[in-house]
């Protein structure tokens, strides 16, 4: 898919750069970002939501790849972004990113941080609960300025994912709940707040998501609740935020839509639902994170060591693992891969990749068809765009791999690969711990 194909030499090529070339360059593990795919994932979201007729703005939700280079592609390519911490804030802010088009997320933002996004003038806060609706009229208003804020509700809605990934039900650490009252109660309050601009609602329903009856249902609850504020409160929302959450293509068993398929489903829902609610529709805010980056990502690794145990298992080691994608492990998830440097060699054996860290729940793959893999033969693993480079830890002190962007040909680094002596920075050995060995 995207820019990837199988070169004369017999190699993956993404980009138009041949991967075994790309280790001789980076090394391995490498995160390889197909920059064209990214680009045309960012003009699906936009183009479709221009075919629908209703003013809108698509948030790149930056929790799922966040460095300076995206941010600024992101930029480029007339998305918003979505940020959810100090570091993600500061990231987008550093890389030039228009402060208005940020949106801030989060169910515990901290005081330094709502300073710091009121500093910056971002362009709305995504309010999760009471605690941080009274701070930050009473930031606000200390500084005398005016914020635009969403309030975050959830609407009951379980949409069938992963459970750790599914946020719309009513037991949930995010947001207010519309069926117990809270939300009604927090639309109460934030219009009374003299420094919040309220400007309407946000709803995420969980992530991965392949049905689209889910945001159906949310959407339609979201447009009776605004029904009800409306003529309750005289409230009307301008803008209704429905996050992200559109799933992608893993594994030959996962069944996505075309991104265009799911924003037409929300944008002629938003139609139908909010047809007898308001005079004029309201704006539309999306924030896909996962199927703007997913499946434009593949990880690049080098096969070392083999463990074959007769009539049982054949494990494959890789340079990596869970430090670099953590997903298997967390949320049993499926991944796909080749051998780069033979990719048309057929099928032989059945494998399991393994990673390196210090732990049997560290693999990567169960029972993969592989050609038979020699140490050194290199292994991309693909679709691993989100939520991986973000998720990255130095568990074992395992420094994180580097990024690479290619396109047409050329490769550029936009994450340098961390170092042994980055691994040790942080550290600090008090005085009274000798620092000669005895
Ligand atoms: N908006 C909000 C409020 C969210 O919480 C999320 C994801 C998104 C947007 C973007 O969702 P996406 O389009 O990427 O599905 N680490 C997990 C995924 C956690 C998603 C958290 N929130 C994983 O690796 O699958």
């Amino acid at each position: 898919h995207g820019t990837s194909k199988i070169n004369a030499k017999a190699h993956l090529e993404i980009g138009g750069c041949d991967t075994v070339e790309l280790k001789e360059t980076y090394g391995t593990p490498l995160y390889i970002m197909d920059e064209a795919l990214v680009r045309q994932r960012c003009r699906e979201y936009m183009g479709a939501f221009r075919e629908s007729g209703l003013t809108f703005q698509v948030a790149f939700a930056s929790k799922a790849f966040c460095v300076m280079a995206m941010c600024r592609l992101v930029e480029e390519e007339g998305l918003s972004l979505d940020v959810v911490s100090e570091g993600e804030l500061y990231t987008a802010l550093q890389a030039g990113f228009p402060a208005k088009r940020i949106h801030f997320h989060g169910n515990n933002k901290t005081l330094a941080e709502l300073e710091m996004a009121l500093s910056a003038g971002i362009g709305c806060f995504v309010v999760d609960n009471f605690t941080e609706l009274h701070m930050l009229q009473a930031l606000a208003a200390d500084k005398g300025m005016n914020v635009n804020v969403l309030l975050r509700v959830t609407p009951g809605v379980e949409a069938h994912t992963h459970e750790y990934i599914s946020t719309g039900q009513t037991d949930s650490k995010f947001g207010f709940d519309i069926a117990n009252g809270s939300a009604f109660e927090a639309v109460q309050l934030a219009s009374e707040c003299s420094n919040l601009n309220l400007l309407g609602l946000h709803s995420h329903i969980g992530s991965q998501i392949f049905e689209v009856e889910g945001f159906q249902l949310a959407i339609e609850r979201v447009a009776d609740f605004s029904r009800e504020v409306k003529q309750k409160l005289d409230v009307i929302f301008k803008v209704v935020n429905l996050g992200g959450g559109f799933g992608i293509r893993y594994t030959a068993e996962d069944t996505p839509l075309k991104v265009s398929d799911y924003v037409k489903s929300i944008t002629d829902a938003v139609k139908t639902y909010f047809a007898d609610v308001y005079a004029q529709l309201p704006e539309i805010w999306v924030e896909p994170g996962r199927s703007i980056v997913g499946d434009a990502g593949t990880t690049l690794y080098t096969v070392g060591t083999m463990k074959d145990i007769p009539g049982v298992r054949k494990y494959v080691a890789v340079d990596g693992g869970m430090t670099d994608n953590p997903r298997p492990a967390l949320y049993d998830s499926k991944y796909e891969a080749t051998l780069a440097n033979r990719a048309n060699d057929p099928a032989e054996e059945t494998v399991s990749i393994a990673g390196k860290c210090c732990e049997s729940g560290d693999m990567l793959i169960w029972d993969l068809e592989l050609p038979k893999a020699n140490s050194g033969d290199l292994l991309a693993v693909a679709c691993t765009g989100a939520y991986n480079y973000a998720m990255a830890s130095n568990y074992n002190r395992i420094p994180r791999p580097a990024v690479v962007f290619v396109n047409e040909g050329t490769s550029d680094l936009v994450v340098k690969r961390e170092s042994l002596q980055d691994i040790i920075a942080g550290d600090l050995i008090p005085e009274r711990i000798s620092k000669q060995p005895s």
